[in-house]
């Protein structure tokens, strides 16, 4: 947990920024709530524990079943939650007081963790807004539920204005602060980033052919949890990497063969990494391979060239997808205007996904709070083309984003069948070249990139081996 400091100074910025969305005396309350345990089975045999970030962000507190509320127009914080009783002592261990709790998080009201609901029903029943965050976990979206009475679709929609839904003021205000990170958390960002490099490091030396992937996993995994907290999101290692997010781990490393090693990991103060690099398996990348490997890492390069303040990543996701053109029109695979293919989203048949997100204390970060809101100014608009539209992180950059750089090319055989069957190529493809990559697999290279006042930087203490030749001295 950082000093209370940095939590009041959240909340004070918070306060003032919801005191521009209403006049003094209509501006309500802003519930929080911290995520509870999930148990697996019986109530004790629990899934990891992970705070809910929102509530990280604001009040630091690392336990279960922590609420709090801030009166937005007195500025009035409390924070409820109970004290262990006896059984919680025997069974977990003691903990200082709620009371001594809160104070690390600036806050010297407490209340017990019914309380909230007796304060949310006063605030209802007197006209109040009451403004709350959509909530990501099933758990806090039945409390919220039990807090105003309100469906499920009404507590987990987001929009402006008085009625039943989560708070967008809130939302949009909470989304301007996390997405801009402060100095203590990008000392943070640049741990996980040091663990998730070794992790990658310990994957890279462990690819052999004849190795589990599950092994490669298990020996990654270590590294993080006896490093920081864990994973940031579950590994994906695979020598299927077309599909983009393969959780099977149950291959056995070929010579001969990609495998994609995308993982990262979350420091003890549950700030993330993200990390992706593919390897030839057996240490040589074959001529085909080596040619479609240096598109990727070229785009990845031209992304990470643009990347600056003033910039739309939007617009460095299709200089990425630029890159990714000239590359597969070099190699046969796409032919006609480049300037044709960006604008009709030919790209997209390639790399279905956006060139990068947010980072911070989720490796996805804030997007349980709305994509559009997290990733989009308010002027841009979302594409309707594969590819760009599954772009996550589209905003003019500016100091203090944290951001993912991850190109791919991926030979995904059944979407280039409905592309073929439905002329979504519009002609461009050469789909008899293609049909020679049916079983390529895929690349995708990912570096996570701080926006400096004059351009950026990557995480991390060394970037990670990119070049192929790098790449294959490395894995000797
Ligand atoms: N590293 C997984 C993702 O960015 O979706
Ligand atoms: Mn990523």
């Amino acid at each position: 947990m950082f000093d209370k400091d940095v939590y009041i100074r959240r909340r004070r910025s918070l306060l003032e920024k919801m005191g521009e969305t209403a006049a003094e005396g209509k501006r309500g309350i802003a519930v929080f709530v911290g995520n509870a345990e999930a148990p697996a089975q019986y109530r004790d045999n629990c899934y990891k524990w992970r705070q809910d970030s929102s509530w990280l962000y604001f009040w630091g507190l690392d336990e279960p079943l922590y609420g709090a509320v801030i009166d937005l127009d007195c500025g009035e914080e409390t924070i409820f939650a109970d004290d262990q009783d006896i059984d919680d002592i025997v069974w977990s261990g003691p903990l200082p007081s709620v009371r001594e709790l809160a104070s690390k998080a600036g806050v010297l009201k407490t209340a017990p963790y019914k309380g909230l609901d007796a304060v949310v029903a006063k605030a209802l029943g007197q006209g109040r807004r009451v403004h709350f965050l959509p909530p990501s976990r099933y758990f806090n979206t039945m409390r919220f539920m039990d807090l105003t009475g309100w469906s499920r679709e009404d507590v987990t929609a987001v929009a402006p204005g008085e009625g039943r839904h989560a708070s967008r003021e809130l939302v949009e205000a909470v989304v301007s602060l996390r997405l801009i990170k402060e100095e203590c958390e990008i000392v943070e960002i640049d741990a996980a980033g040091a663990i998730g490099q070794e992790m990658h490091t310990v994957g890279r030396l462990s690819a052999r052919p004849g190795v589990k992937e599950q092994e490669i996993v298990g020996k990654m995994e270590g590294v993080t949890l006896s490093k920081g907290w864990g994973v940031s999101f579950p590994t994906i290692l695979t020598q299927h990497g077309e599909t983009l997010h393969n959780h099977g781990h149950d291959g056995i490393l070929e010579k001969g063969r990609l495998l994609v090693i995308d993982a990262g990991a979350e420091s003890n103060s549950h700030y993330a990494s993200d990390f992706t690099r593919t390897l030839p398996v057996g240490g040589k990348f074959s001529p085909k391979q080596r040619e479609i490997y240096q598109i990727v890492c070229d785009a990845n390069e031209k992304a990470f060239a643009l990347t600056r303040p003033g910039i739309a990543y939007r617009d460095v996701h299709l200089a990425a997808a630029r890159v990714i053109l000239e590359g597969l029109a070099a190699a046969g695979l796409v032919r006609g205007s480049i300037d044709d293919m960006v604008a009709e989203g030919i790209a997209g048949m390639f790399m279905p996904h956006g060139l990068g997100h947010n980072i911070g204390l989720d490796v996805h970060d804030m997007e349980d709070l709305g994509e559009n809101l997290v990733g989009y100014d308010p002027d841009q608009t979302r594409s309707p083309q594969l590819g760009l539209g599954n772009l996550r992180m589209a905003r003019v950059l500016k100091p203090g984003h944290f951001i993912s750089n991850e190109p791919g090319i991926y030979f995904i055989p059944a979407l280039i069948g409905q592309w073929k069957s439905e002329g979504r190529d519009k002609g461009f493809v050469n789909f008899g070249k293609l049909a020679e990559y049916y079983d390529f697999g895929g690349i995708r290279l990912e570096d996570d990139v701080l926006v400096t006042e004059d351009g950026a930087r990557r995480t991390g203490p060394s970037r990670l081996p990119i070049q192929p030749d790098d790449v294959e001295a490395a894995m000797q």
